[in-house]
């Protein structure tokens, strides 16, 4: 399988760690691809038509996309413990915390891209709008941060992909003022292997 990947995307980032748990990593093949938003690049949108990352190339040929996707297919081709529980309760819980996270992340990613623009087309109202669901998500997070525990689930890696973002991108951001159980929570949850060794650089 080849995972086109561009190094600081947290989707990509997010699938590199449920591999990393599920003991997949090493049947990753990585081959980058650039996905600049002014910048169309044929070679990504040929295995991705939205031309974004992560894509996952099958042996087939086949290509599946977003993080969502990929990581339940991963999740299909291990015998261990499971980043999508099965059934029940514990299913929508990981799934609706994978969306609220995935959110974060959408919100976030679309102001940095709209912060590195020339100062003279930056619209201020609209990245305070997508701060503020940011904030939002954050804030129910906070809310439900002593029912996290210990649970690595799709729902708990896509957190902690989506607060490191956080951390790397918006350090001022200062969220773990407001939010301080989940930042207990963060500190253990970051500390794991797979997260440590996905630390974004640069
Ligand atoms: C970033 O540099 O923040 C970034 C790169 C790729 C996808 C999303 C975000």
């Amino acid at each position: 399988m080849k995972l086109r990947f561009s190094p600081a995307s947290p989707f990509v980032r997010k699938v590199t760690v449920a591999a990393l748990e599920t003991g997949l990593d090493a049947r990753l093949e990585r081959v980058p691809a650039s996905v600049a938003p002014t910048k169309p690049n044929p070679d990504i949108q040929k295995d991705n038509p939205l031309a974004k990352v992560p894509a996952l190339v099958l042996d087939n040929g086949e290509t599946l996309y977003d993080s969502p996707v990929i990581c339940e297919y991963l999740d299909s081709l291990h015998g261990g413990a499971k980043m999508f529980p099965a059934a029940g309760a514990a299913r929508w819980t990981a799934l609706r915390r994978q969306a609220l996270a995935d959110g974060i992340l959408d919100a976030a990613v679309l102001t940095r891209y709209e912060s590195i623009r020339p100062d003279q087309h930056k619209w201020k109202a609209w990245m305070d709008g997508q701060m503020a669901k940011v904030q939002g998500a954050l804030t129910a997070f906070e809310a439900e941060a002593g029912a996290l525990g210990a649970t690595v689930d799709i729902g708990t890696i896509t957190l902690g992909c989506a607060l490191g973002y956080l951390d790397f991108r918006f350090a001022d951001l200062g969220w773990r003022k407001s939010c301080p159980k989940l930042a207990t929570w963060y500190e253990r949850f970051a500390a794991r292997p797979s997260m440590q060794a996905t630390v974004p650089q640069g």
